[in-house]
């Protein structure tokens, strides 16, 4: 998209010990020291066990950090949860929100997720919220419903194009190694920047950030980011090396 600034970001899901580190630390050197630091943003979402590290790390780069998930209230009785003030408290600015590995594993719903952007924006977080179809509700061409129903449900009034990033991540892609076509990824990310723009205003909707995740691989970076609308990635499993990360950020 034209006069979007891109991100690329890394989601390392339930990956990454204390040996981990000295990945984040190469990610946070490679990216200090790139020709495109000026024009590309880049994000490491470790397990929120390396939050603290992870961004005392980084402290001298660009990259910047965010976690997985977030509870919906900022404290209280929430055993085992993490508030959108205890991840910027750990200096992260970025949290992901409604994967659809958080929606399977822990049945969020739409509405779920909308309480958790806001409780994320109220935190002064930038929220990465996920979308995408299921193998079965592509094959009943179904997509673009299921994009319009997680959109509509899940970004709050209070979303900006400063404190939110929506992901495309259609389930079947994800750590499958298949990717749609470069055509069907323009023909969603297209229907979500108009969903986007008739919700939030042409303004905001138009410079959202719209990334595209599922099997994103130094190999095929470069197509896939190529696509219209299309304003960086979210990736998984090529996240964890920062051989790899670096060389899918190079791309631009
Ligand atoms: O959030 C990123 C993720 O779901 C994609 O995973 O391993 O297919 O890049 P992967």
């Amino acid at each position: 998209t034209p006069d979007v600034r891109p991100l690329i970001a890394g989601n390392w899901k339930m990956n990454g010990t204390r040996d981990a580190l000295s990945e984040i630390k190469a990610m946070a050197d490679g990216i200090l020291h790139s020709d495109l630091v000026d024009h590309v943003d880049a994000l490491i979402c470790p397990p929120s066990t390396l939050l603290y590290v992870a961004t005392a790390i980084c402290t001298d780069s660009p990259l910047m950090v965010g976690a997985q998930d977030c509870h919906q209230k900022q404290s209280g009785s929430h055993t085992g949860d993490i508030s959108a003030e205890m991840i910027a408290d750990c200096f992260g600015t970025h949290v992901i929100l409604g994967h659809s590995e958080r929606r399977t594993d822990h049945g969020e719903s739409d509405h779920l997720v909308r309480l958790k952007v806001e409780a994320a924006h109220e935190a002064g977080l930038t929220a990465i919220v996920c979308v995408g179809e299921t193998a079965n509700q592509r094959d009943a061409y179904e997509t673009l419903d299921v994009l319009m129903r997680q959109l509509m449900g899940s970004i709050p009034e209070s979303a900006t194009a400063d404190n939110t990033v929506v992901a495309y991540e259609p389930l079947w892609a994800i750590g499958t190694g298949l990717t749609p076509t470069t055509g069907d990824i323009g023909v969603a990310h297209a229907f979500m920047r108009d969903e986007l723009k008739r919700r939030l205003g042409r303004e905001e909707g138009g410079a959202m950030r719209l990334l595209y995740g599922g099997s994103v691989k130094p190999e095929n970076a470069l197509a896939l980011m190529s696509v219209d609308n299309v304003d960086g990635a979210l990736i998984g499993g090529a996240s964890l090396k920062a051989s790899e990360f670096l060389a899918i950020y190079s791309v631009y």
